[in-house]
């Protein structure tokens, strides 16, 4: 589904070059969910916005089922929850979901229904017309989920997407995402400081000096 080899990023802060990653290969296959674990600075958010094609490396390849991943294969196969959100501060609730379809073609009632039924799925039924800066920022966390499942993704790359909730809330997002990719084969990527969370993923990884320890 998504292989990466020997992804090298390093960032210019002045005159040092600081490495932040040296030489990173992953493969995930279908329907797999893998966790990757690191401190702050490691450089999760980083190799994910390189596996996600947001950003270029240095050195090293991301191919998706073999190709190189274009911005049309990006907005209808992959599914992204940012660390940030990314919402858009002028859409309530349920036009921030259906973005993500908007990318594909223009929504009709069908796209409509799913947004709604995904947020009602992360608890926000009640919420549907509220602008993010009337969520709270566990709320924008969980529309940031919905948004990133709108197009049923084969790809769904989730940096922290439970940093900003409580232990109950947080369980029932990561229950969500992985049996999302149970029930339809999709593959996940998850980032996370929660040793219970990574402990239901398929594969655990840490990141550790630029590479999987
Ligand atoms: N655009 C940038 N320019 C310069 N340095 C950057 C840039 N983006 C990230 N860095 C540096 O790269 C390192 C890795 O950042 P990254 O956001 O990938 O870490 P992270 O593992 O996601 O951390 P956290 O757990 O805090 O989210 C950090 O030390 C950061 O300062
Ligand atoms: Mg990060």
């Amino acid at each position: 589904m998504l292989r990466a080899s020997g992804l090298k990023k390093s960032y210019l802060s002045g005159d040092r070059r600081i490495e932040v990653l040296g030489g990173v290969d992953l493969a995930v296959m279908a329907g797999e969910s893998v966790c990757i674990r690191g401190e702050s600075g490691s450089g999760k958010s980083t190799l994910l916005n390189l596996l996600a094609g947001l950003d270029a490396p240095d050195e090293g390849l991301v191919e998706w089922e073999g190709t190189e991943a274009t911005a049309d294969r990006r907005a209808r196969h992959l599914g992204m929850v940012f660390q940030s959100f990314y919402l858009i501060p002028e859409l309530d609730a349920l036009q921030n979901v259906l973005m993500a379809a908007r990318m594909l073609g223009v929504p009709g009632a069908a796209e409509r229904k799913r947004a709604a039924e995904l947020l009602a799925r992360v608890g926000l039924a009640e919420r549907t017309s509220h602008l993010p800066n009337q969520l709270s920022g566990g709320e924008r966390q969980r529309v940031a989920v919905a948004r990133a499942l709108m197009n049923a993704p084969r790809l769904v790359l989730a940096d922290e997407p439970t940093g900003n909730l409580d232990e109950r809330t947080g369980d029932a997002v990561v229950d969500l995402l992985l049996g999302v990719c149970r029930e339809t084969g999709t593959a996940l990527v998850l980032v996370t400081h929660n040793a219970a969370h990574a402990a239901k993923a398929g594969r655990a990884l840490f990141l550790h000096g630029g590479r999987f320890a």
